[in-house]
């Protein structure tokens, strides 16, 4: 397929060895120029030369994804330098390591944030990064597709999302679960939305992916709780972040042209709609 022009955004893609990234890199392979909207500036010289390595042009624009200014500024940048957008990924979240005074080097919780005993600001905080932040890149993004007759939207969410966060586990998160189980729904709207303006809208729901967090999160843990973790995969590993930025990439392109409104759950059996 020869995507020679078209352009992708992707949020949360500075990290090396974060799932963006992948995803950034996937999409320059596949000959799309990309935009990278991120808060974690010390990696946009890296993901620059890592597409300018496939032959094509790399934006990386400071953005917090929570904040509504910062992602209008994004779609108007890419679209002042590139002249179009075909695709947006919003693969920025998490539930720590989110806000700019921690981004960079932030570590989980001691303790499970629960639904009943986080913060306002950890709520606030959690569900903007994975919720509202997907909204506003969408409405941001939307009228340059239509514009352009057409794209492609995929929206991360999160096997929590699906079936809840477990409290007892180490990288368990309750508002994060419930925001991720938003992304779904809001996912599923916009495809109603958006598809008879050619714009399809899907979402992956990632198990548990050795990504720059999910390396942090194993590195914290003993043997005993790496093979415990492991264990509870069907497939006994975690995935790498490549294993879901393929699925990703894909929905970017020419390749699943009638696919709206799906979620794809990529865990290694761990769960199944
Ligand atoms: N790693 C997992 O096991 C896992 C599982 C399920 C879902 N997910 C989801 O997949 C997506 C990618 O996760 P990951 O593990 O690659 O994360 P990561 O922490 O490795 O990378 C996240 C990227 O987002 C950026 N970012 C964080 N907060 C931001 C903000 N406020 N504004 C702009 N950029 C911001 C970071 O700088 C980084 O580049 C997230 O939405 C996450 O919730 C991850």
């Amino acid at each position: 397929m020869d995507t020679g022009s078209r352009v992708a955004i992707v949020t949360g893609a500075a990290k090396p060895g974060s799932m963006g990234h992948a995803v950034a890199l996937g999409l320059a392979r596949e000959g799309m120029n990309v935009v990278v909207a991120d808060l974690y500036e010390p990696g946009f010289a890296q993901v620059e030369r890592a597409v300018a390595e496939f032959g094509r042009q790399c934006l990386c624009v400071r953005a917090d994804v929570m904040d509504p200014q910062d992602m209008n500024a994004v779609a108007e940048q890419a679209v002042a330098c590139f002249g179009r957008v075909d695709a947006l990924v919003n693969a920025a979240g998490g539930s720590w390591a989110i806000r700019p005074e921690d981004v960079a080097d932030g570590s989980p919780p001691e303790l499970a944030i629960t639904a009943v005993n986080c913060t306002d600001e950890q709520w606030r905080s959690i569900v903007g990064v994975n919720l509202d932040a997907v909204f506003y890149a969408c409405r941001a993004v939307v009228p340059h597709m239509i514009r352009g007759n057409g794209g492609r939207i995929v929206n991360f969410s999160s096997m929590a999302g699906r079936k809840g966060g477990h409290p007892g586990s180490v990288i368990s998160s309750g508002p994060y679960a419930v925001a991720k189980a938003g992304v779904i729904g809001l996912t599923k709207q916009l495809a109603l939305e958006l598809a008879p303006y050619g714009i399809t809208v899907n979402a992956v729901a990632p198990g548990i992916i050795a990504s720059w967090r999910g390396q942090k999160v194993l590195s914290g843990l003993d043997e005993r709780q790496r093979q415990a973790m492991a264990a509870g995969v069907p497939m006994r590993r975690v995935g790498q972040p490549e294993e879901v930025s393929e699925i990703v990439v894909a929905l970017c392109t020419d390749e699943l042209t009638y696919v709206t409104g799906a979620v794809f759950d990529i865990n290694g059996g761990m769960y199944s709609a």
